[in-house]
C-alpha cells in the first residue's frame, strides 16, 4: 500500500518513458544521463566479461577434459601477447570507469553558483524543507522548472538517506553536519523522495515529494500561499496535520497498536504516563512539545520527537480537537472556522 506521507504522487510511468530503461525510471534532472551512461557502461561491460569468461572455461573444461590416448597433458609455455592483454584491458577498463565516475561525481556535487538552496531536515519519519526566507514545507517541497536547487540536509536525530530515483541523486544525511547535493529539474511533475537508510520502525513511510513547478508558483509557495493555509476549524487542521506532519506514522485513530498509543478514545482519560490527571489540553501540549516528560508504559523507547518550536498554539490545539473528535469528545467550538 501506499504510505499517506505519498499520497498524490504520480503512478510509476511505463518502463520505456524519456531516458528511462527496463531497470532504470525515467531521467528527470540534467545530470541524471551521466550516472546512466556510466551505469549502463559498466553493466554492459560486465555482461561481456562475464560471457567471454564463462565461454571460455566451457571451452577449455571441453578442451582438456580427461582422453584414453593421452597419458600427460602438454606443458604449456609463456604467452608474451596474452600476458600483457589481461594487464592492458583491465587497466584501461578502471582507468575508464574512475574517470567517468570522477567526472559524473564532479558534477553532481558541486553546484552551479546560481543554484538556489533549500533546507532538508530529515527526523524519524519525516523530511520538512525550508526556504531560504523561512518559509516551511512538511513532507513536499515546490521548485522551480530548469533551475539548479542546492539541498543543504542535516538529520535531527538517527541516518537517513535522501533518495529520489528520477533524479540520480541518493545521499546519506547525518547528524550534526551537513551534506549537499544539487539537481535541475527539465521538466514540471511531482516526483517521489524515499528514505533508503534504514532508521527505524516506519522507515518505509519515510517518504516526501518534490514538486517541480513554473516559476509562479514557485514564487507562490515561497510566499506561502501554497500547502493549504486557508483558515480551518481546529478538528479540519488537527486532521490534516495528523498526515502532514506524519502523526499516523506512529499514532492510529481507529485503535490499533503502533508505534505510539493510538489516539482514539484517549480523551478524558487518565493521563498515560502520568500518576494523576486526565487527559486533556495541557497534557496533549506537554505531550507534543515535551514528550521526555511522560514514560508512558509499553512505549519506553521514547521513539516521540519533540515538536517544540515546530507546531504553534494554534496546531497543537489543532492536534488536541482532533484528539478529541476520534474520542467521540468534539465540541461545537472545535467546528467553527476561526475569521
Ligand atoms: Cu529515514 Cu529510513
Amino acid at each position: 500500500t501506499t504510505p499517506d506521507s505519498l499520497a498524490g504522487a504520480p503512478t510509476r510511468q511505463s518502463f520505456w518513458t524519456e531516458g528511462g530503461s527496463l531497470w532504470l525510471p525515467p531521467q528527470e534532472s540534467t545530470t541524471a544521463h551521466e550516472i546512466d551512461g556510466l551505469f549502463n557502461f559498466i553493466l554492459y561491460a560486465s555482461i561481456i566479461l562475464t560471457i567471454i569468461v564463462a565461454a571460455a572455461m566451457v571451452y577449455f573444461v571441453w578442451k582438456y577434459r580427461r582422453q584414453s590416448h593421452v597419458d600427460r597433458p602438454v606443458d604449456v609455455h609463456e604467452s608474451k601477447w596474452l600476458e600483457m592483454s589481461w594487464i592492458v584491458v583491465p587497466t584501461l577498463l578502471v582507468l575508464v570507469v574512475f574517470f567517468w565516475g570522477f567526472r559524473a561525481y564532479v558534477g553532481t556535487a558541486i553546484p552551479p553558483s546560481d543554484a538556489i538552496t533549500v533546507n532538508v531536515k530529515a527526523q524519524k519519519w519525516a523530511w520538512t524543507f525550508e526556504y531560504q526566507n523561512g518559509i516551511q514545507g512538511f513532507g513536499e517541497i515546490w521548485v522551480p522548472v530548469g533551475t539548479p536547487v542546492r539541498l543543504e540536509m542535516t538529520s535531527q536525530d538517527v541516518l537517513h538517506s535522501f533518495y529520489v530515483p528520477e533524479f540520480r541523486i541518493k545521499h546519506d544525511v547525518i547528524p550534526n553536519r551537513y551534506a549537499y547535493v544539487w539537481f535541475e529539474a527539465p521538466r514540471v511533475g511531482t516526483y517521489q523522495v524515499l528514505c533508503t537508510e534504514y532508521c527505524g520502525t516506519a522507515h518505509s513511510n519515510m517518504g516526501a515529494l518534490i514538486h517541480v513547478v513554473d516559476r509562479d508558483t514557485y514564487y507562490a509557495a515561497l510566499r506561502g500561499e501554497i500547502g493549504n493555509n486557508e483558515p480551518q476549524a481546529p478538528v479540519d487542521l488537527g486532521e490534516q496535520l495528523y498526515t502532514q506532519r506524519n502523526c499516523n506514522t506512529c499514532h492510529s485513530v481507529d485503535g490499533t497498536a503502533g508505534v505510539g498509543p493510538s489516539w482514539q478514545n484517549i480523551w478524558g482519560q487518565p493521563r498515560p504516563g502520568s500518576e494523576s490527571g486526565v487527559v486533556d489540553d495541557a497534557y496533549i501540549a506537554e505531550a507534543i512539545l515535551y514528550p521526555q516528560a511522560y514514560i508512558v508504559p509499553g512505549y519506553e523507547n521514547g521513539n516521540m520527537p519533540s515538536y517544540d518550536g515546530q507546531l504553534n498554539e494554534e496546531q497543537v490545539a489543532g492536534l488536541a480537537a482532533y484528539i478529541r473528535e476520534v474520542s467521540g469528545a468534539a465540541t461545537e467550538a472545535d467546528r467553527v472556522v476561526p475569521t
